[in-house]
Parts: structure tokens; C-alpha cells; sequence
């Protein structure tokens, strides 16, 4: 098996690090206490929570749900998710949590029932059952509240609670969050600038409610020895120099990194040495493989933008985006198309501001608009 992990879960004798921010996590939620746990894009959230869920800490004593609320764009849809979470998890533990369940969830308990045949239980939820989902999420609250044993609840990219239309969506389940004594939560999400004003802004629900967590890239030194380790394993070798090429490249970005790698690591036989060429050529394929998707998502994006996107991709840590001189060096519009073209690029999560520098969020999209604004740059020398 591939050491190096990139789809589906990740055992934990291939997980790297994380030790600290594990215990952390685990600390504060057995404490009575909620997390909020930020970072950028694929730096390792989700399987972080995943990895402190399988800690006999957690599964031993706590019902766990996770439930992921990217795609969701309403009050309903949110029921909908975690209804359907809360009855996968438990209801299918026993017969009798699936009554207990059933007995809470009036508003929709009129799609639950057992299967004649194989007696399990069935929940036959549509999204367009939740008729009135501010009744359905105080059952499931309610449900969770008498569980036999404490919950942990993550609801991952949660930032997408203040997209919803319904204005009262973070007022409403602040509410329902704080009256609870039987759960405690975790708040992931990856837009920076939403969650931590959810939290940190004083005027917002959230304030206070949760210890915020920036989950930062795992350090190179541990990175290292993890690679070098898996290499050996397999028979492989690999030298530090080459790790921490790949490393930069990509600052440190969990799935970047763990692409590369696992690439890396098939295309070296055992026995052999995995050297800078076979990690040029594995990036270059990398990218390759990708580029349909970034052209596509290109291909969508007014030419204003697109300027900017390049201009911010090639300085790397772009500062006084809208001055003098980055206009003149790129040759952009004006200083107010320029901030047009940044706001609409945030919103799209293209861009990250952070402490007044904009960078491309995602760093294998910006490796590729390097490549494409100038096709002889050699990335990795
Ligand atoms: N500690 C780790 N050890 C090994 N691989 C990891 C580790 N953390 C994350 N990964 C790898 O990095 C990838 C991205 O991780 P994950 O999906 O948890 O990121 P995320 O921060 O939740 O991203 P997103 O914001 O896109 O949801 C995963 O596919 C996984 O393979
Ligand atoms: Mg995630």
C-alpha cells in the first residue's frame, strides 16, 4: 500500500504529526468546551477531526457526529444533513435508540420505519420533509441532549451558515448550542475571514462561544522524518533536500505535499533512489492532471480578474495590491478595478487576504498560473 494517503481516511500509522493539536482538540471537548478550528484549504481539518474521533478518548465515551455542510444553502438543507447524520450514527445502534429517536423527531417521524424484510431501521427523509426546519433542528437538539452518553458534534466548513438567507441562522443555533448540556462542538471551516468574524466579532452570535484553533502547516522537521521513514519502509530512499523542496514549494500544504509524495513514492522501483528529476517530473504530471479543471475554472473568470489572479500568483505575497506600482509592474486597469476584481475573487475563495497580503488560496492553482505565466519557469531546481 501507498504510505502516503490521499483519498478516503487515513489510518493513523500513516498520519503525520498532529500530536499536539490532537490533544488540544481533545482537551477542549472533554472539558465541556467548544473549538473552532481554522485554516486554509486542505491543510488537514476534517482529517484531524476524523483522527481525534478514532482516539479512545473520544469513541469510547462520546457519540461523535461529523457533518460536513459545504454544499448546503439553507436552514433546511442544514436539518437535513445533520438529521440524517444523527439517525446514520445512532439510530442504527439498537432498536431502542432508534425508538428514542423516532419519539423525538415528531415533525418528520412519519418517514422512519423498519424494513419488513431485513427488520433494519429505514429513514426515508427528502429534503422537502423539512417543512418547518426550525422544529426539526430543536428534536434533534433534544434527541442529542438525552443520549445515553455525552456528543461531540463537528460541523465542518461551517462558515456557510452566514450565507444562508435566513438572517437568524447563527442567532438560532447559537441559541440551541448554548442550552445544551450534553454536547459539545467543533466549528471547522476554511474561509478565514468568515469564521474568525462569526467568532470574533462582538456583535455576532458566535462571539466568545468557542477557543479558536489555526491549524498550521505541519512543521518540516516532522515532515521530514515521516517521508524518509516511509521511503525506508518501502525500500526507498529519498534524500532531506529533495522533502524540502516539494515542502516549499507548496508551503507546507497537507494535500500538496501528500500528492507529491505518493506520486513520488510509485514512481521509484525498491531499491531505488526517488532524486530531484523524478520529483520534477511527478510535479509537472501533477499539474498536467489538474490543468483541465483550472482551465475550465479559468475560462469562467472575466479578464480583470484573471490579470489579478496572474499578478498575485507570480508575486507570491502580493502587498498594496491597489498602489502605484503593482499596477504599473502588471500593467492593470485602475486601482479601483483592482479592488473590484480582489473582492470578487475573495468571495470566490481564489484569493486570501491575510495581515494585508493577498495570495492565491489554493498553492497548487498558484504553482499552475506560475507554470502558465511563464511556460520555461522551472518550478523546482
Ligand atoms: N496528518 C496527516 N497525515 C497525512 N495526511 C494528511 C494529514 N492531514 C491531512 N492529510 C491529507 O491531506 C488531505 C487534505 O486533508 P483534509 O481533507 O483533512 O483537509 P481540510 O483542511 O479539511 O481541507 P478542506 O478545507 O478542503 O476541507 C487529505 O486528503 C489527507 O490525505
Ligand atoms: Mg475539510
Amino acid at each position: 500500500m501507498n504510505p502516503f494517503v490521499i483519498t478516503g481516511s487515513v489510518p493513523d500509522e500513516y498520519f503525520c504529526d498532529r500530536r499536539d493539536e490532537a490533544e488540544r482538540i481533545i482537551r477542549t471537548v472533554t472539558n465541556g468546551d467548544n473549538l473552532c478550528l481554522i485554516s486554509p484549504r486542505r491543510m488537514g481539518k476534517s482529517k484531524l477531526v476524523d483522527f481525534c474521533y478514532g482516539k479512545p478518548q473520544l469513541r469510547k465515551n462520546y457519540h461523535t457526529f461529523y457533518i460536513d455542510i459545504l454544499h448546503t444553502k439553507s436552514l433546511q438543507e442544514f436539518t437535513y444533513c445533520f438529521g440524517r447524520s444523527v439517525f446514520d450514527q445512532l439510530a442504527t445502534k439498537s432498536r431502542k435508540t432508534m425508538t428514542a429517536l423516532l419519539a423525538c423527531l415528531k415533525s418528520v417521524n412519519a418517514k422512519f420505519g423498519f424494513d419488513p424484510v431485513s427488520g433494519l431501521p429505514v429513514f426515508n427523509l427528502e429534503l422537502g420533509d423539512i417543512v418547518r426546519p426550525d422544529y426539526t433542528l430543536s428534536e434533534i437538539f433534544e434527541y442529542l441532549e438525552h443520549a445515553d452518553k455525552p456528543c461531540i458534534v463537528t460541523f465542518d466548513e461551517f462558515q456557510q451558515i452566514s450565507k444562508y438567507p435566513e438572517e437568524n441562522m447563527e442567532a438560532l443555533l447559537r441559541s440551541h448550542i448554548q442550552r445544551t448540556g450534553n454536547c459539545n462542538f467543533i466549528f471547522s471551516g476554511s474561509e478565514r475571514h468568515l469564521v474568525s468574524q462569526m467568532f470574533l466579532a462582538s456583535a455576532r452570535p458566535f462571539y466568545h462561544s468557542a477557543s479558536i484553533m489555526e491549524l498550521a502547516p505541519i512543521p518540516l522537521p516532522e515532515y521530514t522524518s515521516f517521508v524518509i521513514n516511509h521511503f525506508e519502509k518501502g525500500g526507498r530512499m529519498i534524500s532531506e533536500d529533495v522533502i524540502k523542496k516539494v515542502y516549499d514549494l507548496y508551503d507546507g500544504n497537507t494535500y500538496c505535499i501528500q500528492k507529491t509524495f505518493h506520486e513520488a513514492y510509485d514512481s521509484v522501483s525498491p531499491g531505488q533512489e526517488c532524486t530531484l528529476s523524478d520529483i520534477v517530473s511527478v510535479t509537472d504530471s501533477i499539474l498536467e492532471e489538474n490543468g483541465t479543471g483550472y482551465r475550465l475554472m479559468l475560462s469562467e473568470i472575466p479578464t480583470r480578474q484573471k490579470e489579478l489572479l496572474y499578478a498575485v500568483a507570480s508575486e507570491g505575497e502580493a502587498r498594496h495590491i491597489t498602489g502605484v506600482n503593482f499596477i504599473r509592474k502588471y500593467s492593470l486597469a485602475s486601482s479601483s478595478a483592482v479592488q473590484t476584481a480582489a473582492n470578487k475573487l475573495k468571495n470566490m475563495d481564489l484569493l486570501t487576504v491575510s495581515d494585508g497580503a493577498y495570495h492565491i488560496s489554493d498553492p497548487m492553482f498558484r504553482t499552475y498560473l506560475r507554470r502558465l505565466a511563464n511556460p520555461s519557469l522551472r518550478l523546482i531546481d
